[in-house]
Formats: C-alpha cells, structure tokens, sequence
C-alpha cells in the first residue's frame, strides 16, 4: 500500500465532478486500499477519490455503526431528520462551521466487487455519507457553511 497526496481546495481538479465506476479490478481494489491508508494517516472520517485527484464516485467512510464503508457510485434515496454539525475537510486544513445535513440517509451503492447494497446511515455516518457524495459532484462543505 502506500500513502497518496489530498488535493486542497486551491487545486481546480476539487471541483470536477467525478465518473461513474464500472470496472471493479484489482488495479480499483489497490486504489481504495492506498485510500484507506492515506485516510487513517490524515486522521479523517471519510475521504473521496477526487480528493486524492482520482475523478471516481467512490469514497471511504469511517462509521461508528459499520466501521471502514466503501460506498461506489452512490444515490442518495432517502434523507431525513436535518440537524446542524460542525464539519472539517481533509482538502480544506484549519477550516471547521456549520453544515445543515440529515440524520437519516438511505444510500444505494456498490461495494469493491461492484455487488449493490441499500443500507441506512444514521447520526454522523449520514453526515459524512452526504459530504462524501457532494465531494463527487465538486460541492465543498464551505459551500454550504453557515455560520
Ligand atoms: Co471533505
């Protein structure tokens, strides 16, 4: 494995919106697992593909009810219960504030091997599932920041 670079928000390429994936092969398998090892070094709760300049919609989500989630091509179904959270960015360092994001999220996705799951995250795993998912259509948290 080994550890890659996380583009900041500075870098243009964090704001492209991402590719379906349809090739689940080893060479996906080593790029999620050289994720993985990027996002424990970072310290992060999630990190998507584009973060580390990969144009893919996948993303590694650290979850408290799950563990280590691998969500590819994610669709959002469901999405309840809106709170507000203070949220931070791998790609965005020294920068915290206040997103408004639901609760209750029901995610459609695909696992490495490209097998479907449906699955509902709650509290801040669907936090972080909706701020993966916006990574991949180029939305920055402080974008939506308010206060
Ligand atoms: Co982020």
């Amino acid at each position: 494995m080994a550890r890659l670079n996380i583009i900041k928000q500075d870098n243009p390429l964090i704001r492209q919106t991402s590719k379906i994936v349809d090739d689940f092969s080893p060479h996906l398998h080593e790029i999620l697992d050289n994720m993985y090892e990027t996002l424990l070094h970072a310290n992060g709760m999630g990190l998507a593909a584009v973060q580390v300049g990969i144009l893919y919609r996948m993303a590694i989500i650290l979850t408290e009810e799950f563990g280590t989630v691998e969500i590819i091509n994610p669709v959002i179904k469901t999405a309840k219960n809106p709170r507000y959270d203070t949220e931070g960015c791998l790609s965005c360092p020294g920068i915290s504030g206040r997103v408004r994001r639901p609760h209750l999220v029901t995610l459609e996705y695909q696992d490495r091997n490209g097998k479907k799951h449906n699955r509902t995250f709650h509290g801040m795993d669907a936090v972080c599932c909706c701020h993966e998912i916006d990574h991949m259509d180029g939305i920055l948290f402080i974008d939506k920041m308010e206060h």
